[in-house]
């Protein structure tokens, strides 16, 4: 058993999570960004790649106050358990998601970790060793589901989506499809990794949505590869 995947991204309106400097660039509006706030509501957990951390430093927090309240009324904690993936725990004892509002964390490294540096990081999370290299993700999903966690937000970046998808373990993939044009060749997209050559998941369209110019695109993932 494993808890129920979902992927959650904005890109630009040609395709692109960041601009060529991996730097964050807003995408989303006003009504979007309500919208993810809701979603962080109702998972257990919100799930990121130490790449998106090194670059974009998120809290990954909810915003609204309503809705933290609404979870301590529910008998949650404030904030889903937040979540690193990260081999080699190179996420900064510093980072906002270990230091900012009340919560778990969870900080999934593999053996190819530091041991000074996942010391380190306990004093702010727990930190789960699944894999030799990368962590393993289907080990992971069943850690998390065994823990409690049956509802997982994942906000990118693009490897971490690809570690996912071509792991079969992403139930639904939401895209918000912004009115901007990034550019750039090399700007990240939100799947990376190697790519599908031959066999590529089928998906079915599940959602469409207009909002702040632009337009939200969910799809659930159709057969196992
Ligand atoms: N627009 C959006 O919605 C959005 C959302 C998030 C991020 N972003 C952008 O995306 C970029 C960062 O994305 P990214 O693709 O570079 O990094 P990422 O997906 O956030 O993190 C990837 C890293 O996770 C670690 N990892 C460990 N085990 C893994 C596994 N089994 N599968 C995959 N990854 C594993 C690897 O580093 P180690 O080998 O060191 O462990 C890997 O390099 C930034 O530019 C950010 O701004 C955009």
């Amino acid at each position: 058993m494993r808890p129920f995947v979902f992927i959650n991204m904005a890109m630009s309106s040609d395709g692109k999570v960041s601009n060529v400097d991996g730097k964050q660039i807003r995408i989303s509006g006003k009504e979007d960004f309500e919208r993810v706030d809701e979603l962080k509501l109702s998972s257990d957990a919100i799930m990121v790649g130490v790449g998106t951390i090194l670059s974009d430093d998120p809290s990954l927090t909810i915003k609204s106050e309503e809705r933290r309240k609404k979870r301590i009324s529910d008998g949650k904690d404030e904030n889903p358990v937040r979540i690193v993936i990260d081999s080699r725990c190179r996420t900064p004892p510093s980072a906002e998601i270990l230091r900012r509002g009340d919560g778990k964390r969870i900080v999934a490294t593999s053996d190819r970790a530091d041991e000074e540096k996942m010391r380190a990081i306990e004093r702010y999370a727990d930190v789960i060793v699944a894999g030799e290299d990368k962590v393993n993700l289907k080990e992971l999903m069943d850690i998390l589901w065994k823990r409690g966690i049956n509802k997982v937000m994942v906000e990118g970046g693009g490897e971490l989506s690809w570690g996912l998808i071509s792991s079969n373990l992403v139930d639904e993939l939401y895209i918000y499809v912004g009115p901007k044009i990034i550019g750039g060749r090399n700007s990240p997209t939100p799947v990376a990794g190697e790519g599908f050559k031959e066999k590529f998941p089928r998906l079915k369209l599940i959602k469409i949505e207009e909002m702040d110019d632009g337009v939200l695109l969910g799809w659930k993932f159709m057969e196992s590869m």
